[in-house]
């Protein structure tokens, strides 16, 4: 008598405890599925893109000066096919080493092409003036001319990126006639730029 109501206590007991566990079970299933199908309808919320935080110290003049003219001449002075009285000769890279320092100006011109982009760089330090005035702007004129034509500055970067490019598959192929190609790219890439930016009166 004593065991079997004991059992029976315990049954009953134990099917409350399952009946709750269960009914709690449900609930959260129901939630979640609520909790799914309200997220489904909302946007997801992306996370805010994380700003460039540039620091254009250099001005646009000392890039040209330390960086984008020495890479320049390096490429152009690379091959050189002079006229003797015993027909052409040809200077062309040789070593391992030659074609690595073209490599590294390659590579110096196309970033030169991003840094040019980057918004906000001065054009020269304050106290820079002209070195041909009535030819070559003063460099207030020619952040002026800039901050008019942010499009036509940024495409001259731009292509002075590609025109890297260019260069860069040149020496990596040691192609010496694609070097010679892309050094007229280049040297019309320059050119764009500066006759529209720097000395736009000039005939
Ligand atoms: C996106 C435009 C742009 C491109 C591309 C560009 N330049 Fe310039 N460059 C300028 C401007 C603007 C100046 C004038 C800055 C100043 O001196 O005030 C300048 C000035 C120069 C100067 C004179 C720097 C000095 O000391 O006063 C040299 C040299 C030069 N560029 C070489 C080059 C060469 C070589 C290339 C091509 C490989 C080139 N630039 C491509 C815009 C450009």
């Amino acid at each position: 008598m004593l065991p079997e109501l004991h059992r029976r206590v315990h049954d009953r007991f134990g099917a409350g405890t399952r009946r709750v566990t269960f009914c709690l079970s449900l609930l959260v299933l129901i939630a979640t599925t609520l909790m799914a199908v309200a997220c489904e309808d909302r946007e997801p919320v992306a996370p805010p893109p994380p700003t460039a935080d540039f620091q254009p110290t250099a001005t646009v003049e000392d890039l040209m000066r330390v960086m984008i003219d020495p890479a320049a001449d390096a490429m152009w002075d690379a091959v050189v096919v002079t006229s003797t009285p015993d027909g052409l000769e040809e200077q062309r890279p040789e070593t391992d080493d030659e074609w690595l320092a073209l490599e590294r100006d390659a590579i110096l011109l196309l970033e030169a092409g991003n840094l040019l982009q980057i918004e906000h760089r001065p054009v020269a330090a304050p106290d820079s003036v002209s070195q041909l005035p009535g030819v070559d702007l003063e460099p207030a004129d020619i952040a002026a001319r800039i901050v008019a034509s942010p499009d036509a500055w940024q495409r001259s970067a731009r292509e002075l990126h590609d025109a890297g490019v260019v260069m860069l598959e040149a020496v990596q192929a040691r192609n010496v006639e694609a070097l010679l190609a892309g050094g007229d790219r280049l040297d019309a890439t320059c050119e764009n730029c500066h006759s529209r930016f720097w000395y736009p009166s000039d005939p």
